[in-house]
């Protein structure tokens, strides 16, 4: 599997690991033998005998690589990614998935957890298009570094959206242009509620700035060149609907693909979600309507489907807890925590994403003993005996 990271220099790219087809191997910040036994695992399970007798021995280099070298595609090989999936020839459109009249699936962005490791899993249990976690657009144009911690990508990774947290158009149609190639659209956030994202001047304040929203849908318009790159806005509600309305038609005037509508205000968090504000703005509008909140299960979606009249439903806390409920699942099958291991190890994945995401899967299918015994586990290698001390090793479940 061939992964693309976009900051790295071509001197760290060239060392990167090649040995096991570009793939990142696991978090750095584990020590050489912790990484080796398991991926010696990973290769044994997925009956890559001859992968695990290699990983035995291309893994004591491994050490000797700086952490700069987990960008895992190397220079020869990124040309040629950016030929094979340039967003001209991305198959799946997620505008015309949108007008098939079918529900559209969406893994909502999740900072921290929305990574290329969880949205290749959550696409293996049918969700039809991902979200990156927010990006501070302005951190992206200016350093390698964020764009090679916050963004790294796949040829599988796809529909994709970056999501970017912007007030300033230029800006963020630099950084539009910039993951052109690598995905389908950017998405700008006008939900954040917290605090700092509104000193910054991003997140929830732009539904009160609908001039700005306009003025940076059409820069990106104007410096993307591809009509089919999408430009969507994401959204909370006002607690005078009138008003988001009018946000929702200034923005469709300007050229937004689509919008995707939490259908909560900003002070609100664990109140019930106003899907009746979502079917109104749905019904005053002609561009595709996303709702989100509060969707657990695939029943859920497909009932906000039909009370809203929307094209798709967006889902975060759910798929945390339950990646695989979009299949129809109403908890996590063993599968699906057995899927992550794989493409967690394979793709490699920090320890603490890893296991923050098992947390959230076992969830509800662990007492709160067994809970206290995975929680305070701290390394790979002591989470992967865990899983086979009590699951076993059978993937069918
Ligand atoms: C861990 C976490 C991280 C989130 N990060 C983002 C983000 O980066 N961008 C964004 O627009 N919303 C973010 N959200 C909000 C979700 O996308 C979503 O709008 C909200 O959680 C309601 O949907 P849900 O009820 O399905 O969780 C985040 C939510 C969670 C739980």
């Amino acid at each position: 599997m061939m992964t693309q990271n976009l900051g790295a220099s071509r001197s760290a790219q060239s060392e990167a690991p090649g040995g096991v087809g570009g793939s990142a191997l696991l978090c750095w910040t584990e020590p050489a033998c912790e990484r080796r036994r398991a991926r010696i695992w990973w290769a044994l399970r997925a009956q890559r005998v001859e992968e695990a007798e290699v990983a035995g021995l291309a893994l004591s280099s491994v050490s000797r690589r700086t952490p700069g070298a987990s960008s895992v595609l190397r220079a020869e090989e990124k040309s040629d990614c950016i030929q094979t999936t340039s967003c001209q020839e991305r198959k799946k459109d997620p505008i015309e998935m949108f007008h098939s009249g079918q529900l559209v699936k969406v893994c909502a962005p999740m900072v921290r957890y929305s990574k290329l490791s969880f949205r290749t899993l959550v696409r293996k249990y049918d969700c039809d298009l991902c979200y990156t976690p927010m990006i501070v657009a302005a951190d992206f144009v200016r350093s390698a570094k964020a764009r090679d911690s916050e963004f790294t990508t796949n040829q599988g990774d796809c529909p994709l959206i970056v999501q970017f947290a912007a007030n300033d158009a230029r800006l963020l149609s630099d950084a539009a242009r910039i993951v052109c190639p690598y995905a389908n659209g950017i998405d700008i956030n006008c939900g954040c509620p917290q605090r700092w994202a509104l000193a910054e001047g991003y997140g929830a304040c732009l539904i009160n700035k609908p001039e700005l929203v306009r003025d940076m849908v059409k820069q990106v318009r104007n410096q993307v060149e591809n009509p089919r790159f999408s430009v969507s806005i994401k959204i909370r509600i006002h607690d005078d609907l009138t008003r988001t309305v009018d946000l929702c038609r200034k923005a469709e005037a300007t050229g937004v693909s689509w919008i995707t509508v939490h259908g909560r205000t900003v002070e609100e968090r664990h109140q019930p979600v106003h899907y009746e504000a979502i079917k109104i703005i749905k019904e005053s509008m002609s561009i595709p309507i996303v709702a989100n909140g509060d969707i657990r299960s695939l029943k859920e979606a497909e009932n906000v489907w039909h009370i809203t009249g929307t094209d798709g439903v967006m889902v975060a806390r759910g798929l945390l807890a339950n990646p695989a409920m979009f299949a129809g699942y109403e908890e996590t099958p063993l599968k699906c925590i057995w899927d992550w291991v794989d493409i967690a190890l394979e793709l490699g994945t920090p320890y603490m994403c890893f296991h923050q995401h098992l947390m959230y899967m076992m969830e509800k299918i662990t007492s709160r003993q067994e809970k206290r015994i995975f929680n305070a586990l701290s390394s790979t290698s002591a989470v992967l005996d865990y899983l086979t001390d009590h699951y076993g090793i059978d993937r069918t479940s």
